[in-house]
């Protein structure tokens, strides 16, 4: 698929992953707009090449909708959308504490969802390509992010059902980026987050890998070779138990330091 022209759609686009794709696809003379609740730095330092913003908190239900007309106005449709905003807590789980389950749940899963029922719901005829970011964490566990990967896994399974659900003009492309090189451990844990220490890769290039995802329109996106090797592998040796020791030790050291916060 040629992205130029085409009208997309990016959560999260304010940092990371999503910062890099919005940037990636602009370049590419696709009409981008980039979703978060600060788009600040999206309107300070892109603003001159046309990308539009919209600040919505997309955990929000009415939010969302409004976020969907507005991009629908602004473009005058969307064909791509990537639904990429998500965070994860790092820590112990211990007290119980319904808000913070509720608004990982609303951020990382229930808003992806919701938003692709809305764009389908009165879209029966029009191509339409939802890109979805989940992790290598839907696919393989890691202590510390026991929350988070729920939220994954869930969003994993939700794909993979999906598929053998969805209407003939939508197609859904799930992304497993590995440990990216972005604010994101920082924000889940403080300075001190262990990032796994199995593959990790630089944002634009997990950015760079799920653009050529939209292009030739892939089934899924594994951005790392390295995760790709371990998926095969896991089938067949230890190499999962081998990595939880490790990550375990880790997630103690981290424990130590931090105490049994949650
Ligand atoms: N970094 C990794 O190692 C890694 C690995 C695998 C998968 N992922 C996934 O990749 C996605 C992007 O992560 P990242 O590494 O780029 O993290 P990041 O640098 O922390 O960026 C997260 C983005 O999501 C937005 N966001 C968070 N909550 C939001 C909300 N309620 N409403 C609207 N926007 C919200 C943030 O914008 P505002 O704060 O401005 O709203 C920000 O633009 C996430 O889904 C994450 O789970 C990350």
């Amino acid at each position: 698929m040629n992205l130029k022209g085409k009208r997309i759609v990016i959560t999260g686009a304010s940092s990371g992953i999503g910062w890099a794709l919005l940037k990636r696809l602009s370049a590419s003379g696709a009409s981008v707009v980039g979703v978060s609740r600060n788009p600040q730095r999206i309107i300070d330092e892109l603003g001159n090449r046309g990308i539009k913003t919209i600040t919505c908190d997309v955990s929000d239900p009415i939010q969302v909708d409004r976020m969907l007309e507005e991009a629908t106005e602004l473009m005058g449709g969307i064909d791509i959308f990537v639904a990429n905003a998500g965070f994860a807590y790092y820590g112990k789980i211990g007290n119980s504490n319904w808000e913070k389950i509720e608004q990982i749940y609303k951020t990382n899963v229930i808003s992806p969802i919701y938003t692709l029922q809305k764009l389908t719901e009165n879209n029966k005829t029009e191509p339409l390509i939802f890109m979805v970011t989940i992790s290598a964490l839907g696919k393989m566990v890691l202590p510390g992010f026991s929350l988070y990967n729920s939220t994954k896994f869930a969003l994993d399974g939700f794909v993979r059902t999906y598929r053998m659900e969805r209407p003939k003009n939508v197609k859904i492309i799930p992304v497993y980026p590995v440990a990216n090189f972005t604010p994101f451990f920082e924000k889940a844990g403080g300075p001190d987050t262990p990032m796994p220490l199995l593959a990790r890769q630089f944002p634009s290039m997990t950015a760079l890998c799920m653009k050529i995802g939209l292009q030739v329109e892939a089934r899924s996106v594994y951005p790392s070779i390295i995760f790709i090797i371990r998926c095969i592998l896991s089938r067949v040796t230890p190499v999962d138990v081998l990595v939880q020791i490790v990550e375990r030790i880790r997630f103690s050291g981290w424990l130590k330091r931090h105490g049994e916060r949650n």
